[in-house]
């Protein structure tokens, strides 16, 4: 034997590569909290079904809450040796308070506890992730607000397309963090179920009280089944992959930020204190900040990949891969919250260049649907108005001008169904007013949404 606390069926030490290469204490030590919160509702639980006295439950409490104070004060003693966080807990509490410690464990193994754990941690992890989600949004809406009616070329294959407006684009950027806000709350609750109380596999044959250890941990429900509820990590795999998506979202805003920065395109400035410049090049000003975001999202969505395939194959109950389910879960948890907080401290101080937008927009034929609409109005059929002003766009291409730039007789040619009153709808003002429907780009349209989004999130 040795002094692993599984140590009496072994007649050699564990090898000492083999140690190293089986622990996890390196990564699962952020657990601690959360490890011994758990053991604290246990002991309790344990107390309250009789299976300690009061006063064992007490000293295992106190002694969990030195352990506590001494991890948190820097001068615990990780042994990797003790392989994992839950062991290296349990072993010192032994230490500080005696032969009682050795009681904790009852009822319990480290397959119900660990799983445990982990719910506890991403628990937390959610909420402070939703919180964050919601800073970036109020960030969102107060910019969509200040930019409610300002112009700028809304694009499709990345050509101008017509006019939208900024308010109404970063709106698209709230709304698709709405959805993600959602589904963290909806993983959230798949999250919040105790696994304790189902031991190593098969539950336990002493009387345990689970839905009050779930009352101590603010969990909604118990597990139905042991073996599922030590086994399966899907609740991670869908907070992953609830993560890849949050990330995708940032990432192609990061896209669309790192290109309005740059000259050609010149329609933001991004604040100085979230760019960084170059060691050569003295004019420099990156957009460092969403190139990494926009760069992270491959770790994240890789994390979701590690995730899956680690359980794809995996019989039932517990397997020692499990253990390799934190590092991925904890990066991108890591991941989602830099990244996050990084965007709802930039966003609020974006400056906008609204002249060079709407230049931008004069430049694209943004308002060529407008005349085709114009001309439907007028009584001719969508598609000969389509070639009406296509070949007035290819007239404008080889003179150098856009529609609202043209004479009322030159466009003329083109069709005499157009008359003087053509110019209201040419208008990049009128144009955006025009799309007034639910969803639509129309100042007063986005400021409703923005006023209903506010009411729905709440200030916070
Ligand atoms: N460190 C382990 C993990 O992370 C804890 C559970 C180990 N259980 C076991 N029977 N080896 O999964």
């Amino acid at each position: 034997s040795q002094d692993k606390p599984w140590g009496g069926r072994f007649s050699e030490p564990t090898d000492r590569f083999v140690e190293a290469f089986t622990a996890s204490v390196d990564f699962d030590r952020r657990l601690y909290r959360h490890d011994i919160e758990g053991s604290m509702a246990h002991a309790r639980m344990l107390a309250r079904v009789g299976v300690l006295t009061d006063a064992e439950c007490r000293q295992i409490l106190e002694g969990l809450e030195l352990v506590r104070a001494e991890i948190e004060s820097g001068d615990f003693d990780w042994s990797v040796s003790l392989e994992d966080v839950h062991m290296n807990v349990e072993a010192r509490l032994t230490q500080r308070i005696g032969d009682v410690g050795k009681k904790l464990h009852t009822g319990r193994s480290r397959n119900d506890q660990v799983a445990t754990d982990i719910r506890l941690y991403l628990r937390e992890a959610i909420d402070d992730l939703m919180a964050e989600l919601r800073r970036l949004q109020r960030g969102l809406l107060d910019l969509a607000e200040r930019e409610a009616a300002t112009v700028m070329p809304g694009f499709t294959h990345l050509q101008t397309a017509q006019p939208v407006t900024f308010g109404h684009h970063m709106m698209a950027w709230f709304e698709m963090l709405e959805r993600d806000h959602a589904r963290l709350g909806d993983c959230r609750r798949r999250v919040n179920v105790l696994p304790l109380g189902s031991a190593a596999l098969a539950g336990t044959p002493y009387p345990l009280d689970r839905h009050y250890t779930a009352e101590l941990l603010g969990f909604d429900a118990v597990s139905d089944n042991s073996l599922d509820a030590v086994s399966d990590r899907d609740f991670a795999i869908e907070f992953c992959a609830a993560g890849a998506l949050i990330m995708t979202h940032l990432s192609r805003f990061s896209e669309e930020l790192v290109l309005w920065a740059s000259a050609q395109f010149g329609f933001v400035d991004l604040p100085d204190r979230f760019c960084t410049g170059s060691s050569i090049m003295p004019q420099k000003k990156n957009p460092d900040v969403p190139e990494l975001v926009r760069g992270k999202t491959g770790r994240v969505n890789g994390n979701l990949v590690s995730l899956l395939t680690l359980m794809k194959a995996q019989p039932l109950a517990y397997n020692k891969d499990n253990q390799e389910d934190k590092e991925p879960l904890f990066d991108t948890v890591d991941t989602l919250a830099g990244s996050l907080r990084a965007f709802a401290d930039m966003v609020p101080h974006i400056q906008v260049r609204a002249a060079a937008m709407e230049e931008a927009t004069r430049k694209g034929f943004a308002t060529a649907t407008d005349l085709a609409d114009y001309l439907v109005r007028k009584g001719m059929a969508f598609r000969d108005a389509h070639e009406v002003v296509g070949r007035a766009v290819r007239h404008g291409l080889e003179t150098g001008r856009d529609l609202g730039e043209m004479e009322l007789e030159e466009l003329r040619r083109f069709s005499t169904t157009i008359e003087a009153d053509v110019f209201d709808v040419l208008t990049l003002q009128g144009s955006l007013a025009a799309r007034n429907v639910h969803g639509g780009t129309a100042p007063d349209q986005v400021r409703a949404r923005i006023q209903e989004a506010r009411a729905r999130i709440g200030t916070g």
